[in-house]
């Protein structure tokens, strides 16, 4: 049973196709990696299923809704979360405060509540950093939660990231590039996290272009080529498709 249904997806920039035609199925609690050249169209798909752009073409179904058109907030709230190729953070700010900033969306009080601190509200903010803090201990981040943001590690603020995004209770964790710029220490440890998060029941669809790490934890690859889907299935048989390999060996780079 999949949990999100991309059908049919095209998105242009001017005359350039970045994503043509492009299905694929992402299977609740499993999970997915997304990958192909620099250029493919990967991170435009995200933003299209996040609602960051608005595809020409295509349906994407995110557990049994049609999510095209709705407001990136509105999904965050139906629970699709994401990290940023390039890091997003307040970096400025603490951990916590930055992990908070997602929590923000599960939470109700309103304006009055908040300026009059009442017990109502009070109870729901020590309820939200309980949560965050336990969010910060989860990625191994919880002896930097007074620190800025951007005094962290590279490595780290990809971390501190995801927590920020389990703190809005997704169903669905979007990663884009998770690994970039980590050391192979780092790297290990980030791929104990991301099955750690799917015990927790968490679907993952993920971009990366270390393919030692995605043939270790995907279940299923989805290549992009051009915007195009060139193969789709178990990550050891799509490694073997001749189109694979042929877009693999024409890309610059050993690793995608
Ligand atoms: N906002 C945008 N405006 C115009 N072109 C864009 C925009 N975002 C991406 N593109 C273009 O779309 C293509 C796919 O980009 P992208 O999705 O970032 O690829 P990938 O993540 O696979 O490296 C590239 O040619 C890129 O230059
Ligand atoms: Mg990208």
């Amino acid at each position: 049973m999949e949990l999100l249904s991309v059908d049919h997806m095209t998105k242009i920039f001017g005359g350039l196709v970045a994503v043509d035609d492009l299905s694929f199925t992402v299977e609740r609690a499993s999970i997915v990696g997304l990958i192909g050249p620099n250029g493919a169209g990967k991170t435009t798909v995200f933003n299209c299923i996040t609602g960051n752009y608005r595809p020409e073409q295509g349906s994407v179904v995110f557990d049994g809704q049609n999510i095209l058109g709705k407001h990136p907030h509105e999904i965050v709230e139906l629970g699709i979360a994401r990290t940023f190729q390039s890091i997003r953070l307040f970096s400025d700010l603490p951990s916590l405060e930055n992990v908070l900033a997602g929590r923000h969306c599960r939470m109700h009080s309103g304006m009055l509540s908040c300026l009059f601190h009442t017990r109502g509200q009070k109870k729901e903010e020590n309820a939200a950093v309980a949560r965050c803090m336990e969010e910060l201990a989860f990625v191994g981040l919880a002896h930097h939660w007074q620190d800025a943001a951007g005094s962290l590690s590279y490595g780290n603020q990809r971390l501190l990231e995801i927590a920020r995004a389990l703190a809005t209770d997704p169903k669905l964790l979007i990663l884009d590039e998770p690994a970039g710029g980590m050391n192979d220490h780092e790297t290990r440890a980030l791929v104990e996290t991301i099955l750690a998060i799917r015990k927790r029941g968490i679907t993952i669809l993920l971009i990366e272009h270390d393919m030692r790490l995605v043939m270790k934890i995907c279940e299923k690859l989805v290549v992009l080529e051009h915007g195009s889907r060139i193969a789709e299935g178990d990550p050891v048989k799509v490694r073997q498709d001749p189109a694979v390999v042929e877009a693999y060996l024409g890309s610059a780079s050993e690793e995608w």
